[in-house]
């Protein structure tokens, strides 16, 4: 539990101030300061000036012309990470006056999201107990919540990062099986796990195809939060959670493969907006699947050309083992599907390669068959800056994965197009739900980032989901 501390009382002796100024404001502001401060600093974006003042230190943060909400968020982040040695744990008072309280918000929550370096250790100075955050122009009412919210996207957020940025070895199914087991009895969740016999004898082949190459006993993993709000709004998540993926018999070239331990980007996700979720106690039901398991080679591994059933009793005619995603997927959706009634239902995976060679770091493909689904998740994803975009799910690439020994085959016989077709893969399992999308989000979940050299975890999708929930419930 990390703390947060903020106070809008006022506060006797300030040493330390963070000021920060869009260019608009400084314009107006400049001429009250001294002549060489004028030319010194201008307020472009992550442009930092420090002034000592006769009693304090001043860290004057430019936020660029007319910055966007989340763009406030990033530059808050990247000044608190990169000043962590400078910065002083002491009361320190953010010049908010200019701001709106949402615009103060996202400069709260961007200083502590910030905070953030693997492993996390809560060894930023806004952690010491002698640092506390004061806001003058928030109302007692907007405060607590700030409060609340920061700590709790903060949470769900460190969670998802850490998780992802694990090695290989560090993540292995009993070790993150434990840590649910604690977020459970932490948020009260119903917590569910069926092994490998138990995943079998329910029938969820496609997904035991999967694990039965690994020395690693699945964990087919169902966490419920309940809302105590009557009449609340039930949304199932899916999150892809293999945690690493060699690629299995259809093995990977060894160049990067060590990313791979990335292949988890869904699940962690998802498992960051819930921990948020219930933190902030929203008033929505969360049915979360995570269908846990890594992708290994052994003798024991699926082989190409094995057919499966998967959970909806469809069969799969499993051609190459590196597309595992679809098939843990598969049967997580229609698990979902079958045994509980949702309103939407939203798996996340890093699915393809086909996606990041189309949009890069860029944003998530995501694919639906409703309408209001697409505005609701569009605007979280424009809100948070983790963007989306929509490809069709056409009937016509349904013919690529048809199978001459199964319903259908796990890949395309076409060399093209592989985001969509896994898409349209995956539309096969949801049971006719109508509320349903996907979000394939390889490109943006694990990429570069300031506080690792090699790769390391963006965070992508908590706040995006905890934006949705926040706006459906
Ligand atoms: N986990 C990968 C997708 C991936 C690629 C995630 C790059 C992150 C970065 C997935 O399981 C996979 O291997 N997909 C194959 C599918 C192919 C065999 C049809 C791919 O995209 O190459
Ligand atoms: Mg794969
Ligand atoms: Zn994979």
């Amino acid at each position: 539990m990390i703390t947060i501390n903020l106070t809008n009382q006022p506060v006797t002796s300030v040493t330390q101030k963070f000021t920060f100024f869009t260019e608009e404001l400084w314009e107006k502001e400049k001429n009250n300061h001294h002549s060489t401060l004028q030319n010194l600093f201008s307020g472009k974006k992550n442009e930092i000036f420090i002034s000592a003042e006769e009693t304090s230190v001043n860290f004057m943060v430019g936020l660029g012309g007319k910055p966007q909400n989340f763009e406030i968020q990033a530059v808050a982040s990247k000044f608190a990470y990169e000043f962590r040695k400078k910065i002083q744990a002491v009361p320190t008072l953010i010049n908010d006056v200019d701001f709106d309280e949402d615009q103060v918000a996202e400069l709260v929550k961007g200083l502590f999201l910030g905070t953030y370096t693997y492993p996390f250790k809560e060894e930023h100075p806004f952690f010491k107990p002698e640092f506390s955050v004061i806001l003058n122009s928030v109302s007692d009412e907007k405060f607590k919540n700030l409060q609340l919210k920061t700590l709790a996207l903060c949470e769900g957020q460190f969670a998802c990062m850490e998780w992802l940025n694990k090695p290989q070895n560090f993540k292995k199914i009993p070790h993150i099986s434990q840590f649910l087991k604690e977020i459970a009895e932490k948020h009260q969740l119903k917590l569910t796990v069926f092994n490998r016999k138990e995943s079998e004898d329910l029938g969820l082949g496609a997904f035991v195809s999967v694990n039965q190459g690994s020395s690693q006993e699945a964990a087919f993993t169902i966490l419920e939060y309940r809302t105590e709000v009557k009449d609340a709004k039930t949304v199932g998540l899916v999150g892809k959670c293999v945690l690493f993926d060699t690629g299995g018999i259809s093995i990977k070239p060894s160049e990067n493969l060590h990313y791979m331990k990335s292949d988890m980007g869904g699940a962690t996700a998802v498992i960051g907006a819930l921990i948020a979720a219930a933190t902030l106690k929203l008033p929505v039901n969360l049915v979360v699947i995570l269908p846990i398991t890594d992708n290994a080679v052994s003798n024991t591994a699926s082989i190409p050309s094995d057919v499966v059933t998967a959970y909806n009793g469809k069969t799969i005619e499993v051609l190459n083992t590196d597309a595992e995603g679809r098939m843990t997927l598969a049967d997580g959706l229609s698990y979902l599907s079958k045994n509980y009634k949702t309103d939407a239902l939203i798996d996340l995976a890093t699915l393809t390669g086909s996606s990041v060679r189309m949009f890069g770091y860029t944003c998530g493909a995501y694919f639906s068959n409703s309408e209001n689904l697409k505005k609701s998740l569009e605007k979280s994803a424009d809100a948070t800056n983790q963007r989306l975009w929509n490809l069709p799910l056409w009937d016509i690439w349904k013919d690529d994965f048809k199978s001459d020994v199964a319903d259908f085959k796990n890949i395309s016989s076409k060399p093209f197009g592989d985001c969509i077709i896994a898409g349209k893969f995956l539309e096969q399992f949801i049971e006719g739900h109508p509320n349903w999308a996907h979000l394939d989000i390889a490109g943006v979940a694990f990429g570069n980032i300031g506080y690792m050299t090699e790769k390391g975890a963006t965070g992508y999708g908590v706040q995006l989901l905890v934006d949705f929930l926040e706006n459906y419930s």
